[in-house]
């Protein structure tokens, strides 16, 4: 599932990533994510005192990260192409693209778990309560898209469908999926991100306004390239 490309039969290390280990793209990938649920979770601990003066610590403020960084490794693999086409990152960097996506899936994924699964069944909830059913169907359906990305993003079937399909496949099901990502967190935020831009200052902004304005960054990026690449045709 994870398309960790033609592996060796004979053991030897599988370089699909413009000649870096496969091993060490997933585990620059895995630390990004790590460092970010960890710096969310003491954000949003910290947050929350200025918020409502309580120093409490649970599930919820794990929960929270998780989205964020499952958005912000979406909008960062989506970002890497326009860097690259810029001029403004290196061209190995592209390798890091699948790898962030699929990490971007899996936190999500954690994400979807903690907040309708585990969270009701200890009898905690979200700060948001149950989201408005536009929010929720957002959540899941950019899940969804990670989902069948994380499955197609194999080297096997890129052999099948060619490789111009399928980048082309992986290109709109990934803008698709980060539009659903930040629509979904924008549904839900959106009184939290307005109260911030009204009021300034009396509480921290929730992380998910930076990881939104991020995911808009990435796709007007792509934007970028599509006029500057029709432009040269
Ligand atoms: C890859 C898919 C997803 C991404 C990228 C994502 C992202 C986010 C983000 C950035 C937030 C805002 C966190 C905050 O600042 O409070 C959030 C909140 C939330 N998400 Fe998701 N989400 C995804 C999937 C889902 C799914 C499948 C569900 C299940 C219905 C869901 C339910 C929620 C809920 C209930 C909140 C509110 C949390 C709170 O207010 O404490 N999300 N999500």
């Amino acid at each position: 599932m994870s398309g960790t490309g033609p592996r060796a039969e004979t053991g030897a290390p599988d370089r699909t990533g413009g000649g870096v280990p496969v091993r060490q793209l997933w585990a620059r990938a895995w630390s990004l994510a790590a460092a970010l649920v960890v710096f969310g979770s003491a954000y949003f601990f910290i947050r929350q005192f200025f918020k409502d003066g309580v120093w409490r610590f649970d599930l919820t403020l794990v929960d929270k990260p998780l989205g964020v960084t499952a958005l912000v490794l979406a909008a960062f693999s989506m970002a890497l192409t326009g860097l690259v086409y810029f001029g403004w990152a290196p061209g190995r960097r592209l390798a890091m693209r699948k790898y962030y996506g699929l990490a971007a899936f899996w936190t999500g994924l954690a994400h979807g778990i903690v907040n309708h699964g585990i969270l009701p069944a200890t009898g905690l909830q979200t700060e948001s309560g149950v989201g408005a059913w536009p929010a929720e169907a957002a959540g899941w359906a950019a899940l969804a898209i990670f989902a069948v990305m994380a499955l197609i993003s194999d080297d096997r079937v890129r052999l099948r469908l060619g490789n111009g399909r399928w980048r082309r496949l992986l290109r709109y099901a990934g803008y698709a999926g980060l539009v659903a990502a930040a629509g979904h967190a924008a549904l839900l935020k959106w009184p939290s991100w307005d109260r911030y831009f009204r009021t300034f200052g009396s509480v921290l902004p929730s992380l998910s306004l930076p990881a939104a304005l991020l995911a808009a960054v990435a796709l007007l990026l792509r934007l970028a390239v599509w006029i500057s690449r029709r432009r040269k045709a």
